[in-house]
């Protein structure tokens, strides 16, 4: 779609109320470009469950987010300056493993680069699969993890064809779901996964209350393959929060700037225990976690 009929259809698209710039209309219209026309009207009338439908709620602006898409080659650059994946994956493998002390094979669902089950098993021995709706993360995880089986795949729908005896999904990937119905069905489709006795790890996104909008945050990085500056700002519509993500990326082949926008449902604990309990999974809630943003933990079967 040409940007102008996109901004006639969308509206202006604006970040805390100051319209986005030519370079970002084209980012929005590109990413745009790859959307079915009917899941861009769906978008315009959100199906959103009533609970997401708040008086305010204002038609998306921006449509389907365009996530990592051209970032994914420096996800684990940019995460591992600030996120210890062997400690997250060391613990991982204890709560597993209290629960299905014979637990071997785990698969991690929206995996990314699949830093988490790399660790998994060359740490603790697991046999660890993958799936992300990225193919580039799957490709990049395929090589992190030769042993593994990797797909790509929309966590609500994959189909491995077979149970493992934990299924994790892991650093608030499961935020992407933007409505309860689709949280469900996630859930759902994980515990479809796990094998009796089965053990579902979920990372959660915010709350709304844990949520501040108009936050920067920065992250840079220094290594001889690049340079990057990333610098993120947050906006909130109803209950969805929305970030962009804006990279200075310096490479031998000089700098460019990149723009993602990334949406991720802001659900309350309620909503995320009652996604479990609608498919028959008693869930344990701790409320730290890894990183302060909570666990929910499910035994399948129990
Ligand atoms: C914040 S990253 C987390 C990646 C990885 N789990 C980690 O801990 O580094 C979120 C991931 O969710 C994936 N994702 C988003 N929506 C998805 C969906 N509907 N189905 C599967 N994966 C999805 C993205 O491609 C991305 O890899």
């Amino acid at each position: 779609m040409r940007i102008g009929a996109f901004i006639k259809k969308a509206g202006k698209p604006a970040v805390n109320g100051i319209p986005l710039s030519r370079f970002e209309l084209a980012e929005v219209a590109r990413a745009h470009a790859w959307a079915s026309d009917t899941w861009y009207s769906e978008r315009i009338e959100p199906d959103r469950d009533q609970s997401f439908q708040q008086p305010n709620l204002k038609p998306l602006t921006i449509v389907k987010p365009i996530m990592f898409d051209k970032t994914a080659e420096y996800y684990s650059l940019i995460y591992t300056q600030f996120k210890d994946y062997g400690d997250e994956a060391d613990r991982v493998a204890d709560l597993i493993r209290k629960r299905n002390p014979g637990a071997r094979e785990v698969l991690e669902v929206a995996c990314g680069p699949a830093l988490h089950s790399t660790h998994l098993a060359a740490d603790h021995g697991f046999a660890a699969d993958g799936v992300d709706i990225d193919e580039s993360f799957v490709s990049i995880a395929g090589k992190a993890n030769p042993g593994g089986r990797f797909e790509p795949g929309d966590m609500r729908t994959f189909e491995m064809g077979k149970t493992y005896d934990a299924v994790i999904c892991l650093f608030s990937s499961i935020g992407y779901m933007t409505t309860r119905s689709d949280l469900a069905l996630a859930i759902a489709n994980m515990k479809k996964h796990a094998a009796q006795g089965g053990v579902i790890i979920v990372e959660p996104w915010l709350t709304p209350e844990a949520f501040t909008a108009g936050q920067r945050h920065l992250h840079t990085v220094e290594e001889e393959e690049a340079t990057i500056a990333r610098m993120t700002i947050g906006e909130l519509e109803g209950r969805i929060s929305r970030f962009y993500m804006h990279y200075l990326i310096g490479t031998e082949d000089g700098i460019r700037h990149e723009l993602e926008v990334h949406e991720l449902a802001l659900f309350s604990r309620e909503e995320m225990e009652e996604a479990f309990e609608k498919c028959g999974l008693q869930v344990e809630y701790d409320p730290v976690g890894f990183d302060d943003r909570g666990l929910y933990i499910a035994v399948n079967g129990i």
